[in-house]
């Protein structure tokens, strides 16, 4: 297929962390028509070229209407809880309505069908099933951890800032498992750049893992200390006490949401925060920013980011 016949690409939640990312390597990128799906409307992307189309969830003509000439549907979604897989589904049957090729539903993490116990995701394996029965093209992207976090507050592009694991400004570390367990740390910005470069394949594999760096949470804190010329403060969570943390009584799925991130990542392999990096392969040309590389941008005393 030409690139001409998928010229629009649609991102629903284009406006949010992610997504906004997407949107922007879309618009400097140039080859397609962008559109976003919001609930409100966003002068900002408005002001950059981007459609925004107003769209009600709860309105399956409105979302047909928004998703009108649109051959691929990106989700960036992250609505809370059932939510999530309540409004990507209401997306996925308009999508077939409107004559859409191609679905990513909202992923962005890990193997989440290795992972089964990550309950946070369990709306994401919901939206997968229906997928399955779809006739829609669909991919899976899955990036790993957020390389950004290791410069929160300051690097985190468009995305809500956050410790997690790490927290370099602090010189701290908080590890799940051995800190030797592989684990996939990718930047949004790398995240976006690989998204974009797949819209031209001429088939999507069911799962497109992108490697910014296959690294370890030791090899993280060693580069942090090496580049900020300091020493972390350094603990470590076992499996063990990992899974004492978990609150059987949680009022939320997203109560025992980062433990269980934890736990997946202390897992290793089995855990899914590993995995094959099909659009690396593919996509050759793109390349990556590494963890030393990132940190040493954000952490250096001298660097563009500074270290304090
Ligand atoms: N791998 C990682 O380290 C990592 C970290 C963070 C997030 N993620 C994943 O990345 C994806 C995007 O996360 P994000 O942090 O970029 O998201 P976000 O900015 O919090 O939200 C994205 C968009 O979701 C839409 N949204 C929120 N609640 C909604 C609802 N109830 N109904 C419909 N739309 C709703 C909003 O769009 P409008 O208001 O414009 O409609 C919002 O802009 C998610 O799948 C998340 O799990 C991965």
């Amino acid at each position: 297929m030409s690139t001409s016949e998928q010229g629009v690409i649609a991102v629903a939640g284009g406006t949010g962390g992610l997504g906004r990312h997407i949107v922007e390597e879309l618009v400097e990128d140039c080859k397609y028509k962008v559109v976003v799906l919001s609930r409100t409307p966003n002068p900002s992307l408005t002001a950059l070229g981007v459609d925004v189309r107003p769209i009600d969830y709860t309105s399956h003509t409105s979302i047909v209407k928004a998703l009108e000439n649109v051959h691929t549907l990106i989700s960036c979604i992250a609505a809370g809880g059932d939510a999530l897989a309540d409004v990507q589904i209401k997306l996925l049957r308009a999508a077939e309505a409107a004559g859409v090729k191609r679905f990513a539903p909202s992923e962005w993490a890990s193997d989440t069908q290795i992972n089964t116990n990550i309950e946070g995701y369990f709306p994401k394996k919901a939206v997968i099933e229906e997928l399955q029965k779809s006739k829609l093209e669909w991919t899976l992207f899955m990036n790993g951890v957020f390389m950004n976090y290791l410069a929160s507050p300051r690097g985190t592009g468009h995305l809500q800032p956050l410790k997690f694991v790490i927290d370099t400004e602090n010189r701290t570390a908080n590890i799940p498992g051995t800190g030797n367990e592989p684990v996939v740390m990718t930047t949004v910005q790398d995240v976006a750049k690989f998204v974009v470069g797949s819209l031209s394949l001429p088939s999507w594999p069911e799962k497109s893992g992108i490697i910014g760096d296959l690294t370890t949470y030791n090899h993280v804190v060693k580069a942090a200390e090496r580049i900020t010329g300091e020493k972390f403060k350094v603990e470590y969570r076992s499996l063990e006490q990992l899974n004492k943390a978990i609150h059987p009584d949680a009022q939320s799925i997203m109560e025992n949401f980062y433990t269980q991130v934890c736990i997946a990542i202390a897992e290793g392999a089995k855990g899914g925060f590993v995995f094959e990096g099909t659009l690396n392969k593919l996509l050759p040309h793109i390349k990556t920013v590494s963890v030393d590389e990132f940190l040493a941008h954000w952490w250096t005393p001298s660097g563009i980011g500074k270290s304090k």
